[in-house]
């Protein structure tokens, strides 16, 4: 039976988080035998702001350490690094051409991105269209990410538009947009904890914010950040009642707690029964429960790198597979060698 095809990636920029778990990575591990699954640590994206060799090589790994940790199964699925499988940056080459200069600066991540960088490089800027390619490659149906890679999707579905109708008219139906031509339209797959905040209440849980709570940290860590994290502004006193909708603890709290606390935990803000440090004591309690088990698991393949670099390199080879075949009839329909 052909099963549908998912991909996705994560930049290998930083620490695994629990806004890459809860917006992407739980979500890759609920479809990975749902679907034929491809999830890539996109090495090359990461390159587009400064950055130094040797972290990113560790940063690489660490990666796919930790996202086996979550619970990926590499025999499951097929995970890999992006700079080992080179048709990506072939394939993100012939898609520039097809790509309006237009649409890129309209893009708000570069915008985000490129306020906060000195030099803005050409590859921040042409970042979507390396992403379109990853995706485009495995001819992926669905991409599960988080809300902030919704506006990367449309141009990746616009540059499979653009490209179908140059290059293989034959191939689509003008009758039915929504039936596959050579590229299908990749549609993302979002979850309820598609935006997770950062603990300042303030903006999206990023890396490159400093906002993060690491899906590896131990509890002590966790509540250090945990412990003055905003809550209910309108709580300034203990006996204020809140509003646990407007919280952003509470959010976190439906994320990883079971449902029957999540509603005592309501109750409780709009009473006033707890105050917000009781909250998060449970909330703390809620996240070990699900956090430890992934942590011992990132010990046990810290401790054994060399298994680890076998799954990438089977992992590549199988990618490898899928990309030389899409990159071989794509040339030939453009006419190149
Ligand atoms: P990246 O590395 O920033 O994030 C990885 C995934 O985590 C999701 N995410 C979040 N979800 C909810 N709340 C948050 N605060 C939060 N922060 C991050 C992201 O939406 C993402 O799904 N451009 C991509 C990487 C990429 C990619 C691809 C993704 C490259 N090629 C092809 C899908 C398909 C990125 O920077 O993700």
């Amino acid at each position: 039976m052909h099963r549908s095809r998912i991909f996705s990636g994560i930049q290998p920029s930083g620490e695994l988080h629990i806004g890459n778990y809860l917006g992407a990575v739980k979500n890759w591990v609920a479809l990975q035998t749902q679907y034929e699954s491809f999830f890539c640590i996109v090495d090359y994206h990461a390159i587009t702001v400064p950055y130094e060799p040797a972290d990113l090589r560790r940063r690489t790994r660490d990666m796919a350490g930790s996202l086996i940790a979550a619970g990926i199964d590499p025999a499951a699925c097929t995970m890999f690094v992006q700079s080992a499988v080179p048709e990506h940056t072939e394939l993100a080459w012939i898609f520039n051409t097809v790509t309006p200069l237009g649409e890129l600066e309209r893009q708000t991540q570069f915008k985000e991105k490129s306020s906060r960088q000195e030099s803005i490089s050409a590859g921040l800027l042409n970042y979507p269209v390396l992403q379109a390619a990853d995706i485009l490659l495995y001819k992926a149906d669905m991409v599960p990410v988080g809300e902030d890679q919704v506006q990367h999707l449309e141009l990746s579905r616009e540059i499979a538009r653009r490209w179908n109708a140059r290059f293989a008219p034959h191939l689509s139906d003008a009758s039915n947009p929504e039936a596959s031509g050579f590229f299908p339209e990749p549609k993302p797959l979002l979850t309820p904890t598609r935006r997770i905040m950062g603990l300042d209440g303030q903006a999206k849980m990023s890396k490159s914010l400093g906002n993060t709570v690491g899906l590896l940290e131990d509890p002590k860590e966790i509540w250090e950040k945990l412990r003055p994290a905003v809550t209910d502004p309108a709580r300034v006193r203990r006996t204020d009642p809140g509003t646990p909708e407007v919280c952003n603890i509470y959010h976190l709290h439906k994320a990883f707690s079971p449902p029957e606390t999540v509603e005592h935990v309501a109750v409780q803000c709009r009473t006033a029964g707890w105050g917000c440090i009781d909250c998060k004591k449970v909330l703390l309690d809620s996240m070990e429960s699900e956090l430890a088990p992934i942590r011992e698991r990132a010990a046990e393949i810290r401790a054994n790198p060399s298994t680890l670099d076998e799954t990438l390199a089977a992992g590549a080879e199988r990618a490898r597979s899928v990309a030389r075949e899409t990159l071989r009839e794509t040339k030939e329909l453009m006419g190149l060698q």
